[in-house]
């Protein structure tokens, strides 16, 4: 884990979610994130469901609970976990970079099954970009994604994602794209933005 800072602010809330950490209520939908076969297609498959429980029998949320840059996506009504979305730095170790000496930030998004098409991984992740935008200083962003993995790939490209290259990883190859971190900032919202969408849609 790369030491370099990442998004600090405790909560983002959009027009129909809420990012914040994970409390003892998401287990549910934090087992389904990796259980489900849909949701792991391209991450190496659905995990043993029984594995997956005994772990958050024993360390409950531990794991993404507090970290820095890791958000529970919560729709903002119910409370309920949608998915998760992560800004973590993408070690020098892993192949995909685009600095040479690595450690860029790098997004993931997770989303249940139930909340794709929606546009929900879209509002999430522009509204953790902004916020990462108005926090950090510019820099690159990478989205690290099977290239097999249309959906994702789907969404990096709405989100201004732009493909820089391919790698082979895990068995199969993987699409790196990057993006301006400063190009998600509130104060760069142009006609077409992300942050213009955003906005259209409610969600400041
Ligand atoms: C990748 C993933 C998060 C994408 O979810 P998604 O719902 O397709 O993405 P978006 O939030 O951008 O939603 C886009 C869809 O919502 C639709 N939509 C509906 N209402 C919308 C709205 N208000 N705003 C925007 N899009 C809307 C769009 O038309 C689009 O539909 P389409 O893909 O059928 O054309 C999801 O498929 C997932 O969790 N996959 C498994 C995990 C994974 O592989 N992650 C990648 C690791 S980096």
């Amino acid at each position: 884990m790369n030491a370099w800072p990442t998004l600090s602010a405790p909560e983002i809330t959009t027009a129909r979610l809420r990012l914040r950490t994970a409390h003892d209520a998401d287990i549910d939908g934090l087992i389904e994130l990796q259980t489900d076969p849909r949701v792991r297609a391209h991450l190496g498959g659905a995990r043993p469901r029984d594995a997956v429980v005994r772990y958050f029998a024993v360390n409950g949320v531990s794991a993404i609970a507090g970290k820095a840059g890791t958000y529970i996506v919560a729709d903002r009504e119910s409370d309920a976990c949608v998915g998760t979305l992560v800004l973590d730095r993408r070690s020098a170790d892993l192949p995909g970079h685009v600095t040479e000496e690595g450690g860029e930030l790098e997004l993931t998004y997770l989303l249940r099954r139930s909340g794709w098409g929606a546009g929900l991984a879209f509002e999430a992740a522009t509204g953790l970009l902004r916020a990462a935008a108005d926090e950090l200083p510019d820099q690159p962003v990478l989205v690290v994604t099977q290239t097999a993995n249309e959906r994702s790939r789907r969404l990096a490209t709405r989100l201004g994602f732009q493909p820089v290259g391919t790698f082979e990883a895990h068995g199969a190859e993987q699409t790196l794209a990057v993006a301006d971190l400063h190009a998600f900032a509130s104060c760069c919202d142009r006609e077409g933005s992300p942050g213009w969408w955003l906005g259209r849609l409610g969600g400041r």
